[in-house]
């Protein structure tokens, strides 16, 4: 059987974190996996996450199995983080899921149970590993437009006259913010307009939320998503803690469905339950608990938020200053984009041939897409990073 197995294609961003481990260089640069770094290139603890861990760890008295879709109260907590009061309770339906991928990945493993035929529109660029998933279950794919090369923007336009041939019950991926490769994210008002659009098609969003407080803030990141939960009838939800409680290797996330109806909850949390089971029985909880004590311990709470607003923040000024750095480099304003994206990544429009010669001649390490993790910087590496761009001739 084994030796039917074709080598399958390496992720590229997994690829690049391994080449970038085996780089011998001592002033090598990393800008490639979305991983969250302090000034001095530590992915630390977040400081609720120790408290949290400590108190756990003194007061836990058990470790036996959880509910298959997690504990109630997990769900609870995430949907108030995420949803705040933006639609009723007893509509949303909620499972843990071993991280956001696992979120995506359930999520889609429920569209294909309730409509097998439907289509999953992703936008063009997107997260490589979401065409991936969708193409291993075999279901149908098609692309909307969604980021403007020539301004680094979102292509609007293009984005709502490619969803006009959207068919009733297709699925439209949408990023809740923090738009993954490109950092370009929708305003508040074509929120609005995107959730028109798809309430008149009758199609279904399925929002992949991964970086909520990495953009605006914690409400200003769900905005959009909050927006179209209250406006649309049937709403998925995948949500990850990965990046803004940093807990990358607890596989925690979340995966929100939202009823028409509180009558059809119990069909539906059922149904994420059943998933769950047939692909991993109970998801991972430690990571899940930690969140859970942390929004619900209004210290605990309190000092998360005051962090993850520092890490938030520190990117907002690493995105000034490599902007201001390039205007002066370049004597141009065309990297003035850098300081409007938000989250961790910005597509800067490099060739492949330009992120490679980074990579050879300067040890800086990006996507082969020119996506940057802005994190991966500190105030020292900025100046550095905006000569090799100038230099490269992006
Ligand atoms: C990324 O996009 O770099 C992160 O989401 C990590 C991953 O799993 O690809």
């Amino acid at each position: 059987m084994l030796e039917t197995l074709k080598p399958q294609p390496a992720d590229k961003i997994l690829a690049l974190m391994q080449a970038f481990r085996e780089d011998p260089r001592a002033d090598k640069i990393d800008l490639g996996v979305g991983v969250y770094k302090d000034a001095e290139g530590r992915t630390p603890v977040m400081r609720a996450v120790k408290a949290a861990e400590k108190k756990l760890w003194e007061e836990e008295q058990t470790k036996s199995y959880t509910g298959l879709a997690g504990d109630p109260a997990y769900g609870e907590a995430m949907r108030g983080l995420i949803l705040g009061d933006a639609v009723a309770a007893d509509r949303v339906s909620a499972a843990a899921t071993p991280g956001g991928t696992g979120a995506i990945r359930q999520g889609l493993e429920l569209i294909r149970l309730a409509a097998p035929g439907a289509k999953v529109w992703l936008s063009a660029p997107t997260w490589p590993n979401h065409p991936s998933i969708v193409r291993y279950l075999g279901m149908e794919m098609a692309e909307y437009r969604y980021f403007d090369e020539a301004s680094r923007g979102v292509d609007f336009l293009g984005m709502i006259g490619d969803l006009q041939a959207i068919a009733e019950g297709d699925v439209v991926l949408l990023h809740g913010c923090c738009h993954n490769p490109t950092g370009a994210n929708l305003t508040l008002e074509q929120w609005g307009q995107v959730a028109d659009l798809l309430a008149a098609k009758k199609a279904i969003p399925f929002i992949d939320i991964a970086y909520q407080g990495f953009g605006d803030g914690l409400d200003a990141d769900a905005a959009g998503t909050r927006l179209i939960a209250a406006r649309l009838p049937e709403v998925l939800i995948a949500a990850s803690c990965s990046k803004n409680f940093g807990i990358y290797r607890e596989r925690t996330g979340i995966l929100m469905a939202i009823a028409p109806e509180a009558g059809m909850k119990p069909v539906t949390q059922g149904t994420l339950a059943f998933l769950n089971r047939q692909n991993y029985s109970f998801p991972p909880d430690h990571g899940a608990r930690l969140v859970t004590m942390i929004l619900n311990d209004p210290g605990l709470r309190a000092d998360w938020m005051a962090e993850l607003e520092e890490v938030r923040t520190g990117m907002l000024a690493l995105r000034k200053q490599l902007a201001d750095e390039l205007r002066q480099r370049s004597n141009s304003d065309r990297f003035d984009f850098i300081a409007h994206h938000r989250g961790m990544f910005s597509r800067i429009g490099a060739s492949p041939e330009q992120v490679e010669a980074m990579r050879r001649d300067n040890g800086i390490y990006m996507v082969g897409d020119s996506r940057m993790n802005i994190a991966g910087l500190n105030a020292k590496t900025v100046p550095i990073l905006a000569q090799a761009i100038v230099d490269a001739g992006v």
